[in-house]
């Protein structure tokens, strides 16, 4: 697995298990996945020797993350390494903007959206969005009279500006109503995707593992909340959602990868409208925050579910194994010492189950998450949320 954070160290737990040997390719020796993995290679992923001399000792690369260069996934793959989800694929979770026309021509159901080239097109987009369609809604919280978008440097709608690669957590995306406000995400001088700024009743997550054999598995559909374009919480199955609308996010999640031709595990962040449709927002390829649940909530987690499918063995159930599962990311709080809160936090519930990653804790890092599974997502909201805010210093007993 080339990336050493929390998705490899916990992608460790299943290869224990499995009996199947995970080594890393990791940035540091004190990385998360480093800490737990003999098998650890310290270099730079961006490194086509670091790479090849990494690969050398593999059956099957994949990633815990995107940031490979394709160019050099497809060297090796030109010296015989087996690559896991294949350049080809994994290109969609690396370039929103070629994600988007592929998915698009597809006909899957997307944000309207198109690359910018500098902040007059951002204002000939927002008008283009506003052709025949109604008034924007309020969507800042301000009246849409009252908006900035009425003013003379505001945009006929607001609009989401995204950096086409790079982003993650949230960085790399603008949500924006001026022309002026339009001007930053152009600084970095990468192709910007501009997209409608979608009036979303939730996010959630369709996570599908596909092997090469062509067996894929999907988990039940999840709600997932985002603060600052971090994702927070996760609550699996998304609650009072029709089963209709989780089959046909199902659908689409697999439609996805078997159109992209995935390996592995698959997961695509949608949105619900608020109308009842549903948009993709993007894809990740590799193991995703939004199924960390899985680990005590389904048969088989996704971790498992991902080293099963890059390695062509058979799928395990994705099935839940309780009503209910609510995760909660804990994020490194100030003061920096948690240790007597998480004491706190083990004593208060025991049947909470609270993973730790094993990095540096820095104010608002993600340190760790907290999974609880029951019958009452109002309890296992509160339950999950107390623990993580305890755990930050949120909480003053
Ligand atoms: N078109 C849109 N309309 C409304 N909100 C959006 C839109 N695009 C993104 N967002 C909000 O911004 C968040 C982050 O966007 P996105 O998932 O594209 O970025 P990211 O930083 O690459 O995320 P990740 O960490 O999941 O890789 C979304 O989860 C959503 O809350
Ligand atoms: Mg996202």
């Amino acid at each position: 697995m080339v990336g050493g954070g929390q998705l490899a160290r916990m992608t460790q737990q299943a290869a224990i298990a499995l009996g199947v040997r995970l080594a890393v390719l990791a940035a540091r020796p004190d990385d998360a996945a480093a800490q737990v993995i003999p098998a650890t290679t310290v270099g730079d992923e961006k490194a086509m020797d670091d790479l090849r001399i990494f690969a050398k000792q593999c059956d099957v690369v994949t990633f815990d993350h995107e940031h490979v260069p394709a160019s050099h996934l497809r060297g090796l793959q030109a010296a015989g390494v087996v690559v896991r989800p294949g350049p080809e694929a994994l290109i969609h979770a690396q370039d929103k903007g070629v994600m988007r026309s592929r998915l698009a021509a597809a006909g899957i159901p997307c944000p309207r959206h198109r690359i910018v080239s500098d902040p007059a097109d951002v204002v000939a987009f927002a008008v283009e969005l506003t052709a025949g369609a109604p008034p924007p809604r309020d969507l800042f919280g301000q009246a849409a009279a009252s908006s900035p978008a009425a003013g003379p440097s505001g945009l006929a709608t607001p609009v989401v500006l995204k950096t086409t690669r790079g982003g993650y957590d949230g960085k790399g995306v603008w949500p924006v109503r001026s022309a002026d406000e339009a001007a930053e995400p152009f600084r970095a001088g990468v192709p910007v995707l501009a997209e409608e700024l979608v009036d979303f009743r939730r996010e959630l997550a369709a996570v599908v593992a596909r092997s090469p054999s062509g067996q894929a598995v999907a988990y039940p559909v999840v709600e997932s909340a985002q603060r600052n374009g971090i994702c927070v919480e996760v609550v699996a199955p998304a609650p009072d959602f029709p089963d209709g609308l989780a089959v046909e996010a199902q659908r689409l999640a697999l439609a996805v990868a078997a159109e992209l031709g995935v390996v592995g595990v698959l997961a695509v962040e949608l949105f619900e409208t608020r109308d009842g449709r549903l948009l993709v927002n993007e894809l990740a390829m590799r193991p995703h925050n939004t199924a960390h649940w899985t680990i005590e909530g389904a048969v088989t987690s996704q971790f498992e579910n991902h080293l099963r499918a890059v390695l062509d063995l058979p799928l395990g159930s994705p099935v839940a194994v309780a009503p209910y599962a609510v995760m909660v990311n804990v994020f490194g709080g100030d003061p920096p010492d948690m240790y007597s809160a998480y004491r706190h936090c083990l004593s208060r519930d025991p049947a909470l189950k609270i993973h730790w990653y094993g990095k540096e804790i820095r104010p608002g890092r993600k340190v760790g998450h907290v999974t609880v599974l029951g019958e009452d997502v109002n309890d296992l909201r509160g339950r999950a949320r107390h623990a993580a805010d305890y755990l930050r210093g949120n909480i003053d007993d």
